[in-house]
């Protein structure tokens, strides 16, 4: 099954909030429930991404070559400077189309230039929500092979699954070490202040915290998770502690 990503860039976390002259009234929840339906009526799969952050809009083009087979991208006031995201939808040869839910063309001057334009297949703007809609139909109808040769991601349904898996282990193994560090960090204070500074209370809290961040059939997972994080914290700390 083909897959389309759609991206919403800055501020577009905020719809909702912002003018309703330009943006309607929905939230961005409203608009990618509206794009998972019109995927659903399309027959191809949909994941949403929004980002306030140029890097991370970047990491996730980038992430997306070899298993996404058509971009829906609404860069927010990036479309109006950001050479970067140009150059990284130029890179990954995967069809982008260029969305906005406001007419770019009849507001502010410095709305009229999109630096995105050349790159994309198409500019959808004016169309609200409908403009998504719209940039979908025509990805599935004008660069979606059915020739299997062709495409890139068009594997069998087990082995997407299997990168998709390997995708999000690469980004968690990330935050793991991360957390470990922040962890090694609390040690070492502890260690050079020599109070042990137990805060009653806390594992506890962070369990709770863990169960009620998912959907709640992940919930005692989720706890099991996290639990056994924490004794690995503990580990390296003991660690730590020893080695002083
Ligand atoms: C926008 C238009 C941009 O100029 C603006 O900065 C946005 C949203 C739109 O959807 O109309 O944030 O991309």
């Amino acid at each position: 099954m083909k897959t389309i990503l759609i991206v919403n860039g800055p501020n577009l976390s905020m719809l909702g909030k912002r003018d309703p002259k330009h943006y309607g009234r929905g939230t961005l929840k409203d608009l990618e429930n509206a794009c998972v339906n019109k995927g659903i009526e399309l027959g191809v799969k949909v994941e949403c991404f929004q980002s306030e952050s140029e890097s991370a809009i970047i990491r996730k083009l980038h992430m997306s070559m070899g298993r996404i087979d058509g971009i829906v991208m609404n860069a927010g006031a990036y479309t109006h400077y950001s050479i970067a995201i140009r150059d990284a939808i130029e890179l990954i040869k995967i069809p982008v189309m260029e969305v906005h839910l406001s007419d770019i063309h009849n507001r502010e001057d410095f709305r009229n230039t999109s630096v995105i334009e050349s790159v994309c297949k198409k500019q959808f703007c004016g169309m609200g929500v409908k403009g998504y809609l719209l940039a979908m139909e025509e990805l599935v109808e004008n660069y979606f092979s059915d020739d299997p040769e062709e495409t890139s991601s068009e594997t069998d349904p087990l082995s997407e699954e299997r990168a998709a898996i390997n995708e999000i282990d690469r980004e968690m193994l990330v935050l793991f070490q991360r957390r470990m560090k922040h962890s090694e960090r609390i040690a070492k204070i502890k260690a050079q202040s020599g109070t042990a500074t137990y805060v009653p209370g806390r594992e506890q809290e962070i369990l709770d915290a863990a169960e009620k961040a998912v959907e709640e059939s992940y919930g005692n997972y989720a706890r099991e998770f996290m639990q056994e994080i924490l004794r690995l914290s503990k580990e390296r700390q003991k660690e730590i502690r020893e080695e002083k």
